[in-house]
């Protein structure tokens, strides 16, 4: 159990990453969007916390993660990093913020890392952007590649099931994770994908490989904060593990509320002044 005082507290940066892997100490990632989230799992210990465009959904009620602007992810941004002391922040660039062109893509970047106080980007796909993440990279701000189910583009694939079962998408997967790391990426995520393949892709390249449904065998894991503490409801897929039930646990404290108030039992007279 790690929750950390304020004082004496040495920043997560993508140089302690690498020694992670190269020690074999597994990375812990969470998604958070706001100040007081994150200040909790920050003070726990998370060693990554990723602003994820998952916030489209989780937090303003989207079914995908294309709606969510670049301005409205700056903001989640904005008040994760006020109240983070020790982890390494990353934040997706959101769909319709890079794919035009490099310049829009550094243009977005900048934005990002210059409003926010972040630390790193994510950015989603492999070869297609590579001039992308090489013109970022050369601003000199730190990107984390994402592979595999790539939720921006869920209406190419069609479905959420896992990726790179085929040969050809496995091959292009590889590729794509080794052409990531020449560009100079710190970091991939790897979403949905068979275990078997993952860890060729962490033997493969020298940079963290961070899973999410990828199995065991790479360097970190991460999942939505919301759904690992039983928030979310209706999204339980095979590797989500649920650590809590804080959907419960909220509703009942509710509740209590609700009887306190229509009983006149609060607030009492110690509760007023
Ligand atoms: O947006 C997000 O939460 C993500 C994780 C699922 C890796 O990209």
């Amino acid at each position: 159990m790690s929750v950390h005082q304020s004082s004496n507290i040495k920043r997560i940066t993508t140089h302690i990453l690498q020694e992670m892997k190269l020690r074999g100490e597994k990375i812990s990632m969470l998604t958070a969007y706001d100040f007081s989230m994150a200040g909790i799992i920050d003070a726990a210990g998370i060693d990554i916390i990723l602003v994820g465009d998952s916030a489209s959904n989780v937090m303003a009620g989207y079914e995908t993660t294309l709606p969510i602007t670049l301005d409205q992810m700056i903001y989640h941004a904005t008040s994760v990093v006020r109240a983070v002391k020790r982890a390494f922040v990353v934040v997706d660039i959101p769909f319709g913020s890079y794919q035009g062109n490099s310049s829009e893509a550094l243009r977005s970047a900048i934005r990002i890392m210059k409003e926010s106080g972040a630390h790193a980007i994510k950015v989603e796909g492999g070869a297609e952007i590579k001039e992308s993440v090489t013109r970022i990279l050369s601003a000199g701000v730190p990107v984390m590649g994402h592979l595999g189910l790539t939720p921006q583009s869920i209406y190419k694939f069609g479905t959420y099931t896992v990726r790179a079962r085929e040969e050809a998408e496995a091959k292009k997967l590889l590729e794509d994770a080794k052409l990531l790391e020449e560009c100079g990426c710190f970091a991939i995520v790897l979403e949905k994908i068979p275990a078997s393949l993952a860890k060729l892709v962490a033997e493969s390249v020298q940079i963290p490989v961070i899973g999410i449904g990828a199995g065991p065998d790479v360097d970190g894991q991460v999942l939505v904060v919301h759904d690992m503490l039983g928030i979310t409801q209706e999204f339980k897929p095979r590797f989500l593990r649920q650590y809590a039930d804080l959907r419960s646990i909220m509703t009942k404290a509710v509740q209590d509320y609700i009887d306190d108030v229509k009983a006149k039992e609060f607030p009492k007279d110690s509760e007023s002044y």
